[in-house]
């Protein structure tokens, strides 16, 4: 399948869903370390560039620590389309009550169907290191069990999930290991801003793995 081909598959296994546009994953197809987020919100789902709304700004503050830029990275995420979901807002003017989209987390379901796209983008990068931003891309890739809280700044050396068949919602083991280092997602530190000095160790550990294995 082309990569084409494969958003068409996504965008068709993702009809029934809450879920609009499609952002395609940024980044050579050299790139060494690949960046796994959430999902994109409504800034990335206009411009197509993954975090490139507030939380990309502090995971690009973030990767200034480890030495790396946009361009030396993947970035790419569970699932590739922003989930919403509706609720009202007043408006400030008119004082009316204005139906609108605000991000919500996506479903397993919908991880499900958006899968074949993150398979392919690991299976032809091969990436020598992946970072997990927040449970549901360090779920995505390591299982239900796994807690960003407990695992995050480890390297982790692992077979990852991928999807089991097009016809089926359920994950398989990769026969390859995977070096994995997770971390909290950036947007984290807007509602909990005790993560930070945690999130700066693991960039820091990043960099120092960078530094030693990847240039
Ligand atoms: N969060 C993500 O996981 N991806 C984005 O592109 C933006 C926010």
């Amino acid at each position: 399948m082309t990569p084409a081909e494969l958003v068409v598959l996504a965008k068709k296994r993702s009809e029934s869903f809450r879920l609009e546009g499609f952002v395609p994953g940024q980044g050579k197809k050299t790139a060494k370390i690949m960046f796994v987020g959430e999902a994109p919100g409504e800034t990335e789902i206009h411009n197509l560039i993954p975090f490139s709304g507030r939380a990309g700004d502090e995971l690009m503050q973030f990767m200034e620590i480890a030495g790396l830029t946009r361009e030396d990275v993947y970035i790419t995420s569970a699932v590739r389309s922003r989930p919403y979901r509706y609720g009202e807002k007043k408006d400030r003017k008119t004082g009316e009550m204005i139906k609108r989209r605000y991000n919500r987390t996506p479903t397993q379901k919908e991880i499900y169907a958006q899968a074949p796209v993150l398979d392919f983008e690991i299976q032809a990068i091969q990436p020598k290191l992946i970072i997990t931003l927040g449970n549901i891309g360090l779920r995505r890739l390591l299982g239900k069990e796994a807690g960003v809280s407990d695992l995050h700044g480890q390297l982790l050396v692992k077979p990852i999930q991928k999807l089991a068949s097009l016809d089926e919602n359920r994950f398989e083991w990769t026969e390859t290991c995977y070096t994995i280092i997770p971390t909290f997602h950036p947007a984290s530190i807007f509602y909990n801003r005790k993560l930070l000095p945690q999130i700066k160790a693991d960039f820091e550990a990043i960099g120092s793995y960078v530094k030693e294995y990847l240039r």
